[in-house]
């Protein structure tokens, strides 16, 4: 591993005490300082990847290991000719999403869906809100009379959270993420959470599956083609799910060939910190953070974190007097402010950079609260920020994706593409990203032969409903 570069023993002694912009000098040297922090060499990716496919293989093995990697109790995997139509609820950490979708048959479908932002107020305090909230927007398209004039209709769960499953259809909360913190449900069953907030307004409708969002993108993917063998989240959260021999999980009995794993990948190397090589920004973000000591993979590569490892950069870089604030920024500014600056704003700036729109940089940038005026190596320090923070976000999960596939490869068709459902909006919208993604994959994991690479990665967007509807109709054919 690369060793960790301390910020404060770079500091260059000419930094000045003035306060005011520095010369370029000094932006190197900070620069200089942020790319070895941020660096990933070879060497590493692989050192990390030897220690997921070990987590993932101890996951499986016994209980309670730093990956979860929990079974999902899928023992039918769609085959693309199910039909009917489904209710789905999809709750994330972001957005709640309530459907009617139609399974067609030759692995296609139709949605009508309503999207909902879940109230910041919801994310901590009781559960029980959020559960009646979900039901509350339930009731409100089952008023529709589109839908109306399919019911009874059997639901489908998708809840991106970590799930103990007992069967398809019941599972219990073991923990929330994504920063959001309602301590009270958890150990609690999510699909009787749901069922008895539906009941409260009179809605009588059965859950029947409950499937986490890796899952039930994995499963839709699967219905639309058959040789999809994982399935990676990279949004507000990040994980992944695959499909895994039985004979694999020793910790459980299964009389099935295969079924699907959750890995909860965002728990990587958190009990063994060798394992996973933080820097000074991504500690300092896990103490301000909601769940302290976990998910600490998940905080290095999702949406939810990006921006904010931008923005202690940043604010760095002003308390060092490396970079200068907007004189007309008040006291404070989104620098100063805990996830003050998105990773959607991260990404905006990333974008207008590559796009040559420097004026646009520039209005983005102080909008932070920097001073961005006449600076062009300002603008390019930022840029390269960004490019360098969203690349080890890239890194670390082709270090995930290619554990698995090694882990998978001995009992998968060698000849056969691997092909892996991606979906989440930093996949979906971070610039470049999932050109970037599959090139890193593909260059980890090709032969000597040019084009030896198997896994191909696809754009599984919006997906994990449906997979909820497929999971349903799976278990009847
Ligand atoms: C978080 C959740 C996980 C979910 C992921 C992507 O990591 O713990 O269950 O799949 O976010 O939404």
């Amino acid at each position: 591993m690369s060793h960790q570069a301390d910020i404060n023993t770079f500091l260059h002694p000419f930094l000045s005490s003035k306060g005011l912009r520095l010369s370029i000098y000094n932006m190197e040297a900070y620069l200089n300082n942020v790319r070895a922090d941020l660096s990933l060499e070879d060497e590493d990716l692989k050192e990390m990847t030897a220690k997921f496919k070990e987590e993932l293989e101890l996951g499986l093995e016994k209980h309670n290991q730093t990956l979860r990697a929990l079974p999902t109790f899928v023992y039918r995997l769609p085959k693309g000719t199910e039909k009917g139509k489904y209710l789905t609820v999809d709750l994330g950490g972001t957005n709640l999403r309530v459907g009617l979708i139609e399974l067609l048959g030759s692995g296609k479908f139709a949605i009508e869906k309503a999207s909902f932002i879940i109230p910041e107020t919801l994310k901590t305090g009781s559960g029980e809100k959020i559960f009646e909230f979900i039901a509350e927007n339930v009731k409100e398209f089952l008023a529709r009379p589109e839908v109306q004039a399919e019911l009874p209709l059997k639901l489908g769960f998708t809840f991106s959270f970590p799930i103990e499953q007992e069967s398809l259809s019941h599972g219990r909360i073991i923990g929330w993420s994504k920063e959001i913190e309602c301590p009270d449900v958890i150990g609690k069953d999510a699909v009787e959470l749901l069922q008895k907030a539906l009941h409260r307004l009179g809605l009588d409708i059965a859950v029947e599956a409950l499937v986490n969002d890796t899952v039930g993108t994995l499963l839709a993917q699967i219905y639309r083609d058959s040789r999809t063998k994982m399935s990676v989240i990279l949004g507000t959260g990040s994980n992944a799910a695959y499909v895994e021999s039985c004979a694999n999980i020793r910790k459980l009995a299964i009389e099935a060939d295969h079924t699907v794993i959750n890995i909860e990948w965002g728990s990587f190397g958190e009990d063994s910190p060798s394992n996973l090589p933080t820097r000074w920004f991504d500690r300092l973000l896990d103490s301000e953070s909601r769940n302290s000591g976990h998910q600490k993979f998940e905080k290095m590569i999702s949406g939810m974190y990006l921006g904010e490892i931008f923005r202690l950069i940043l604010a760095e870089g002003v308390k060092r007097k490396v970079l200068t604030r907007c004189e007309d920024s008040k006291s404070t500014s989104k620098l100063d402010l805990i996830h003050g600056i998105g990773t959607e704003e991260m990404s905006e700036f990333h974008q207008a950079y590559i796009e040559k729109d420097y004026i646009k940089c520039s209005e983005i940038g102080e909008g932070f609260g920097i001073e961005c005026e006449n600076g062009d190596g300002l603008l390019q320090f930022i840029a390269e920020l960004c490019e360098l923070i969203s690349l080890r976000s890239c890194k670390l999960c082709a270090v995930g994706i290619t554990a698995i596939y090694r882990h998978v490869h001995n009992f998968d068709d060698e000849e056969e593409v691997f092909l892996v459902a991606v979906d989440g909006s930093l996949y979906q919208k971070y610039p470049n990203y999932a050109k970037i993604l599959q090139d890193m994959v593909c260059s980890i994991n090709s032969g000597p032969e040019a084009n030896s690479c198997k896994i191909e990665l696809v754009m599984a967007e919006d997906l994990s409903s449906v997979g909820a509807a497929a999971a349903i109709a799976a278990q009847k054919e």
